[in-house]
């Protein structure tokens, strides 16, 4: 956080580019495996493209959150299913250290295309839907403490901790 590329609006991919994708993507996964984390954004490590990743079978830091596929989305829509939000735990690696409260919407539509060109297309809801939500606004330059309603829930992991106001469950990028 700090960082101003963290702030722009990152370009779509499209097939002229000639972006050397896979080890772009390696790179990503590398990156997200390594902070334990459950999404990355591609502006996250400097590259300013409309990819996200997400996903994992299981992850020991949420038991008890259902697997979300290992995928590879490229120039992501979101819409939302309806206009109810629940609020959610999150952290960053781009704000390492810290977790906040965010609102979210709870159930959302997500378009896009994999790696191999593939249509993806997918209605979500809960910590999926979060996560995905979470990823996609890094390509457009918010950072999740944009999104805290109230500030008073937004502080850092070890006193969330000590002080008993978070369980470390539900949580996005980093641990
Ligand atoms: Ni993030």
């Amino acid at each position: 956080m700090g960082d101003p590329r963290l702030q722009e609006i990152s370009a779509p991919v499209e097939p002229i580019d000639g972006l050397a994708l896979a080890p772009l993507l390696n790179d990503m996964w590398d990156t997200m495996a390594d902070a334990n984390g459950a999404g990355l954004a591609a502006p996250q490590i400097g590259v300013m493209r409309r990819i996200v990743i997400f996903g994992y079978q299981t992850n020991p830091r949420y038991p008890d959150a259902p697997a979300v596929p290992e995928t590879v989305l490229i120039n992501p829509q979101i819409t939302p299913l309806d206009d109810s939000r629940e609020d959610g735990w999150e952290g960053c690696l781009s704000v390492p250290g810290m977790r906040g409260i965010v609102p979210r919407y709870r159930a959302i539509r997500y378009q896009g295309f994999d790696q191999y060109g593939e249509i993806i297309e997918r209605e979500v809801s809960g910590f999926h839907a979060r996560v995905v939500q979470h990823e996609c606004d890094h390509l457009d330059g918010i950072l999740y403490p944009q999104r805290i309603e109230d500030m008073r829930n937004f502080g850092f992991i070890d006193t969330l901790t000590e002080q008993g106001v978070m369980q470390l469950q539900a949580c996005d990028d980093e641990p």
